[in-house]
Formats: C-alpha cells, structure tokens, sequence
C-alpha cells in the first residue's frame, strides 16, 4: 500500500459512516414527528439503536483515525484548520448524543424532553459532518493529492 492510499482510508471511512448516518437519522425522525407533531410514524426503536450505534462509534474512530494520520504522516497535530475543529465539535456532540442515546435505550420512560435533545444534538453533529464533505475535500486537495 503507497503513502497516498492510506490517506484515502480516513476519507472513505467518514463518508461511509456519515451516509449510514443519514439513515439513522431518517429512523430518528420519525419518532420525532411521532413525539412532538402528533402525527403517526412507525419507530423502529432496536434498528435505530443498533445503526446509530454503529454509526457513532465508526465516525468517532474515524475521527481519531484521521487525527492519527495527520499526526503520523505530518507530524504535527491540529494542520489542517477548520476540518479539524469542526471534527472535533462533530466528534464532541455525536459522543454526548451516544451517551443520551444508551440512557434512552436502558431507562425507557415515557419521555419528551430528553429525546428531543439528544435527536437535536445528533442532527447537529451529523450536519457538522456533512459539512466536513467541503472542507475535507479542500484537505485531500491541498495535502493528499497535491503531494
Ligand atoms: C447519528 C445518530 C443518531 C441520530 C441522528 C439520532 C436521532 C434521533 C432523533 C431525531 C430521535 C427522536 C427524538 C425526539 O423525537 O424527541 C431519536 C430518538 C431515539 N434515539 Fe436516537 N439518534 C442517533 C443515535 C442513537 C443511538 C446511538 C442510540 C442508542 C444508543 C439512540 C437511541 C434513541 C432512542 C432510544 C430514541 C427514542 C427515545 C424515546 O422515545 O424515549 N439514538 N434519535
Ligand atoms: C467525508 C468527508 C471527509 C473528507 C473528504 C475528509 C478528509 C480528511 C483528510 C484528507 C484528512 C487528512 C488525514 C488523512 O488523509 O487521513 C482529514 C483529517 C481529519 N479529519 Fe476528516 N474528512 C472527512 C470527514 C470527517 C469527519 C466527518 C470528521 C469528524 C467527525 C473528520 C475529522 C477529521 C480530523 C479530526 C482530522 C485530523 C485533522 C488535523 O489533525 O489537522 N473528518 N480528513
């Protein structure tokens, strides 16, 4: 494997795991029209449960992947500016929404509030990640493809 293949693992990695997000949240939100708009929609709880798990965990270990790599191929932490803070905001909210996610799992109670934070700061932090598309294109641009 050349050097140039290895920094294609991090890019593929996210982009895998943050569409496998969006169906995640596709299950998320119909709880959310179910909870808060009155309407019905069917909830598939364990699939939510077992694709938002997976989904969280991969981009989290992606992310500190994609740390790992600038660190090893670069030497240096923190080069690549705005992808690796808004990363670092996206890795810090899907970390927390996990956390309310496997309480919700765990403690089922009849429950509005907590939901609707932990559905928003999930959204939120799957919305960071799509915007780490436009900047972790400009990334591979200027420091993996441009070598
Ligand atoms: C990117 C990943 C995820 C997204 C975008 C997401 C999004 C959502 C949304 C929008 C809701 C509806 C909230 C509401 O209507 O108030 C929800 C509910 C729920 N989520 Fe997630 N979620 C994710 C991951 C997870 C994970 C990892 C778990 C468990 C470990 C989980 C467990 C739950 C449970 C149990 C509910 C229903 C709560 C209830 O009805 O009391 N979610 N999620
Ligand atoms: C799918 C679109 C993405 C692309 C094209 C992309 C691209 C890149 C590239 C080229 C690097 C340099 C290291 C390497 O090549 O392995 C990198 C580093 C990094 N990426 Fe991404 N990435 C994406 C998504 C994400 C997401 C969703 C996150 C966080 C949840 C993330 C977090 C990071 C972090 C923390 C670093 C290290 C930055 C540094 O230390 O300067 N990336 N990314």
């Amino acid at each position: 494997m050349e050097f140039r293949d290895l920094l294609l693992i991090h890019p593929m990695w996210q982009l895998a795991f943050t569409l496998l997000a969006l169906y995640a949240a596709w299950l998320g939100l119909k709880r959310l029209v179910s909870l808060h708009m009155g309407k019905i929609a069917a909830f598939s709880r364990p699939r939510h449960i077992l694709i938002g798990k997976i989904v969280i965990c991969g981009l989290l270990a992606g992310a500190v992947g994609g740390l790992i790599t600038v660190r090893w191929a670069w030497r240096a932490w923190f080069i690549t500016g705005p992808h690796a803070v808004i990363g670092i905001i996206a890795a810090g909210l899907l970390a927390f929404g996990l956390l309310l996610g496997v309480y919700l799992e765990r403690r089922p109670a009849p429950r509005r509030k907590l939901p609707l934070i932990h559905g928003l700061v999930n959204l939120l932090g799957l919305a960071l990640c799509l915007v780490q598309f436009i900047t972790g294109s400009e990334v591979l641009e200027v420091f993996v493809l441009g070598e």
